[in-house]
């Protein structure tokens, strides 16, 4: 038989055609998360395989057979922590370019304060000459940047490139040939000094809750948190906290525990938030593809999976 790859996700009606096109010898069959529960069972009955991001609960019961799950994403904490997820099966995660767009989403809003795009904006409608207006001197200013993987490297580089310090934070202190890479917990030293806070952790128990009262007490009124993580790394009453005491000057937060953020969340109308839709990251076909192909061909082909997220480590 063909293998089978199930595609649920809620643009499943670009992936479907691309990896056919890509890897023309599965069988591919795909719905958008609200429809996957009416999907064909005896077709999905027999499919191993399943890419994914989001997906209705009780669908892994659907795929009796099912052997790998690939993700439609970089963080697959929705998949490891799922308490339907079958055991022994093989979960792949995908890089595709979520450094590059990640970079941009942390770039821009930082540079939008730098810049004082605004102030600038309201002068504008006020037709007013800021002719005073000086933009903030980034050079030498301190970025920390917690989670120091493919994406936090990315996002550093980019920083650099405005002549920032970069510290990356890891869960231990790392050689690295361009950045100083220290273990999380040294993370209070440099809080005071720091203009920019990028969280970008896979989410597991140790990241759970890290961006706390505690942490944030050695913070500045200078400081921007960007969290670009997960909802679940930052806690919130917290950072309102220490947003309305001075330890912090703002929060770009593209992430929330809970996903959409409901519409009564008070945070929406705070003034020194700025609240983005999960989107610094975007999983598009032309990005994913050529990252995936090794793993639909080895599929399609019968050969070991790679890019299988270690189960223990949580990534
Ligand atoms: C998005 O949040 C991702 O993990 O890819």
């Amino acid at each position: 038989m063909t293998p089978r790859l199930a595609v649920v996700h809620h643009r499943a009606s670009d992936w479907v055609p691309a990896i056919r096109e890509a890897v023309p010898n599965l069988d591919i069959r795909g719905w958008h998360p609200k429809d996957a529960m009416t999907a064909d069972p005896d077709w999905l009955s027999t499919a191993e395989a399943l890419f994914t991001w989001r997906f209705p609960d009780g669908f892994f019961a659907r795929m009796p057979k099912l052997k790998w799950v690939q993700n439609a994403g970089a963080g697959v904490d929705h998949l490891l922590n799922h308490p339907e997820l079958p055991p022994n099966i093989a979960v792949s995660r995908a890089d595709g370019r979520f450094g590059e767009w990640m970079s941009r989403y942390v770039c821009g809003y930082l540079l939008y304060e730098a810049q004082e795009m605004e102030a600038c904006r309201e002068a504008q409608v006020a037709k007013k000459w800021l002719g005073n207006l000086l933009p903030e001197r980034l050079h030498d200013k301190l970025a920390l940047i917690v989670g120091f993987g493919r994406i936090g490297r990315h996002i550093g580089t980019a920083l650099k490139v405005f002549g920032m310090k970069v510290y990356g934070f890891a869960t231990a202190d790392r050689a690295d040939p361009d950045f100083q890479v220290h273990a999380v917990g040294r993370l209070p030293e440099y809080m005071s000094q720091a203009r920019v806070l990028v969280v970008c952790a896979p989410s597991t128990s140790a990241t759970k809750g890290m961006i706390n009262a505690k942490i944030l007490a050695y913070g500045n009124p200078g400081l921007t948190l960007i969290n670009v993580g997960r909802g679940s790394q930052v806690v919130l009453p917290d950072m309102i906290n220490a947003l309305d005491n001075g330890k912090l000057g703002r929060a770009v937060l593209d992430v929330f525990p809970t996903e959409p953020l409901s519409h009564d969340e008070p945070i929406w109308s705070h003034p020194k938030v700025v609240i983005t839709p999960h989107h610094s990251g975007p999983t598009v076909p032309e990005d994913l593809i050529q990252d995936m192909l090794p793993n639909l061909r080895a599929y399609a082909e019968g050969r070991p999976l790679v890019h299988v997220v270690d189960m223990a480590k949580g990534y």
